[in-house]
Formats: C-alpha cells, structure tokens, sequence
C-alpha cells in the first residue's frame, strides 16, 4: 500500500511541476536584439515592430537571434486595481507581443525589483504576481529585471539589521526569487534574466532564483576600453555556467558604430568564448555587410552555442596579450589569441597545452579559412585590438 501511494503521490508531483525546466529554457546562452543601446529611452512600439521585421529580412533571426526585448521605459501608471499600463509609445503590449510572435520571434521585456526602474519608471516592487501574470497574458517570453532603485531598499537593509553584514545581499536575493517564483507561477516558460551589475556574486544563486542568465558587471559602452574592461574581467566564472545558466557581460554593441572593425571582431569573439548570450544592441536599418559578417558569421555563433554548453576561460595573459580557450563538442576546441595593443603582434597557442599532443586541424573563424594541420606551437599575426579566433579538433 505504501509503495501504491508513494508512487502516487510521484506521479502527482510531476504532473505538478511546470512542463519545462531551467535547462530547457535556455539550453544554450539566449540569442536576440535589445532596444536599449540604440534606442535608449526613445524607444517606441513602432520602433520595436520594425526591428523585428528587420531581424527576418537581415537574416538576424535566422541566425539564432531570437528575441525581440523592450528594455526600459514601456511602462505608464498603475489603476486603483495597481494593474500597470504602458504608456503613449506602446498602445498595444498584447499586439506587440502578437506581431513579434508573427514572425517567428519571441518577446522580451523589462521591470525592476524596486519601485521604480533606472529610467525613473513604474518598477514592479509590491506588484510581482500581478505584473507576471500580466506578462504571461500579453505572450512575453523573456524578462530583464534590473535592480535599479532597490539600491534604496538594499541600504534600508543594512541600516535596520545593523549585525548582519548579509542584510542587503538577503533582500535582494528574496526580492529577485519573489519574480522568480511569480514567473513560474505563470505557468508560461519566460527566461528570467537578472540585472544588478554583478553585486554579490549572482552566478551564485542566480540558478536559485529562477534565472537563466544573470549580468556579471556595470554597463558596457560602445568603446574598446569599456568592453576589454568587462570581457578579460569574466576570467575564473566559467565554472558557474551551463545550459540553463549563463553569464551575462552585457549586451553587444557591435554595428553602433565607435569601435573598429578588428575591434569589434574582438567583442564578437570574446563573448562567444564566454559563452555569453549574444543581445545585439544595433540599429538595424543601418546594418552594414561588416557589422553583418561579424554579428551572423556561423562559426562564431556555433562556438556561443555548442551544445556542450561550456563556458571558456583564460589560459594565458601577458601585459598586451591574452589568449583564452572554450572547450568545444566532438573533442574541439576555440581558441581566441587576443592583442590588446597599439600595435601589431604575434600570438601564440602551444596545442600539446590545450589537449592535441600529436597536431590539430585548424579553422580560422574570421577569414573563414583552414589552415591545414599544425604541430606543436601556433602562431598568428594580430593587429592592434584584433583576434584570431580558431576551431581547433583532432
Ligand atoms: C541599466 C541596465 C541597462 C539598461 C538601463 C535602462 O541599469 O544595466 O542595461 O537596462 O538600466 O534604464
């Protein structure tokens, strides 16, 4: 009789649990278009519906970039029945999310834990079950939801528990697993991405909150120096990554115009090393078949997203120089050999130290060439700021 009711009472558990799990919701490290670098707090429901009419005739979407998200500045008021409205720039949230969902794109949005989001909007503190039950009912898929002025309920914290150094840290967490909770309680798959610029280690307990991805560090800009800052600073994380958690070093600002080129190729290849989600923050209508080969080249999408979900580290760094390795399914590796001077340098990669004792087949991602099989040490010639970033198997 016990064993009839144990694996009844098994059976009515997993009926209980919500048809997809973490992992499912982001087996690899999520791929889309946010409008916050470009558009910033202009943005609007026409602007959103045109980037996405855009990720289809660039070819964004078929390359793996699949969400549309509205970052701040959607929101309006609340009613006497606290339900919040968008204001006058997105008229219709459902139809937006109905004309994303159209064209085979899903739908991202934006909240804060506070009352009030970094854009001085109505953030969801008080109001987590109503406003994910909302998201749920206009068809969102995706929710960035950015710390923002729960700063204040933080500092709060700390200054009424004076003995405990954890005060801020515990409401935050609580605060970020109430919209957790509130998100699955929805009974829709919305990947839950977390924004508080890395404070207190989230790659910790992010997954426990319900997060998919989780932001590692302060904002990136459209400068080299900002996006090097970030990028070499996620050295020693990868340990906290896999499918259905993923570190985030913020979105992407190729195509934005202010770095070069071989710059760019170095965002590009740096973040898919780290198997960060790829958030292209452009202006779509003013892509250019360069920001379009760097964003959409293949291989470097194939090495964000390879199924064995691991995110790569550094194995070796010099005052200009950093080379930095991603291991890869099928016994492969990425290799980014990275040259952070104003010069050009010669970097180099002994492939016994990565695993190919006996030589390797070579692929260079960004001439999209092979270089044939090479033994023992590896070198390239980078320009200044520039990669070579290599596919490297047996
Ligand atoms: C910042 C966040 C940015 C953007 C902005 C909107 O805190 O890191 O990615 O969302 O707020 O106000």
């Amino acid at each position: 009789m016990m064993r009839h009711l144990s694996a009844l009472s098994c059976a009515i558990l997993l009926a209980a649990a919500p048809a997809f799990g973490q992992s499912q919701i982001a087996p690899t490290p999520p791929m889309g278009w946010n409008s916050w670098n470009h558009f910033a707090e202009h943005v609007t429901d026409a602007d959103v519906r045109s980037a996405a009419d855009m990720m289809v005739s660039t070819g964004m979407r078929d390359a793996g970039y699949i969400y549309v998200n509205v970052d701040d500045t959607w929101q309006g008021k609340r009613d006497a029945q606290g339900v919040l409205h968008p204001n006058e720039r997105f008229p219709d949230m459902k139809g937006l999310g109905d004309y994303i969902h159209s064209k085979g794109l899903k739908f991202g949005i934006y909240s804060s834990p506070g009352a009030k989001t970094c854009g001085g909007y109505e953030g969801s503190l008080g109001h987590e079950a109503q406003d994910a039950k909302m998201y749920a009912e206009w068809g969102v898929d995706f929710l960035k939801y950015d710390l923002c002025s729960f700063w204040d309920n933080r500092h709060q914290a700390t200054a009424e528990h004076t003995n405990d150094p954890n005060a801020a840290r515990d409401v935050m967490i609580a605060a970020y697993k109430k919209m957790g909770d509130a998100l699955k309680a929805t009974g829709r798959p919305i990947l839950y991405s977390l924004c508080q610029y890395g404070v207190d280690q989230p790659w910790k307990w992010g997954p426990g909150v319900g997060a998919q991805m989780w932001r590692t560090t302060d904002d990136i800009d459209d400068t080299y120096g900002r996006m090097i800052a970030i990028g070499f600073s996620q050295a020693g994380l990868s340990k906290y990554a896999g499918p259905g958690r993923w570190n985030d070093p913020d979105m992407l600002e190729v195509g934005n115009g202010k770095m070069t080129t071989d710059e760019y190729k170095t965002h590009m290849s740096l973040w898919v090393i780290l198997a960060a989600p790829l958030l292209a923050g452009n202006d779509l209508s003013k892509m250019t078949d360069i920001d379009k080969s760097i964003l959409m080249n293949k291989d470097a999408i194939a090495i964000d997203q390879d199924p064995l979900g691991k995110q790569g580290d550094r194995l070796y760094q010099s005052a200009d120089l950093d080379v930095w390795t991603k291991p890869l399914s099928n016994g492969r590796v990425a290799v980014g050999l990275f040259n952070r001077s104003w010069g050009e340098r010669d970097v180099s990669v002994d492939l016994a130290e990565i695993g190919y004792n006996n030589g390797a087949n070579l692929h260079d991602v960004w001439s999209q060439k092979d270089l044939g099989r090479r033994s023992d040490v590896f070198t390239a010639t980078v320009p200044r700021h520039g990669v070579a970033l290599l596919i490297v198997s047996k």
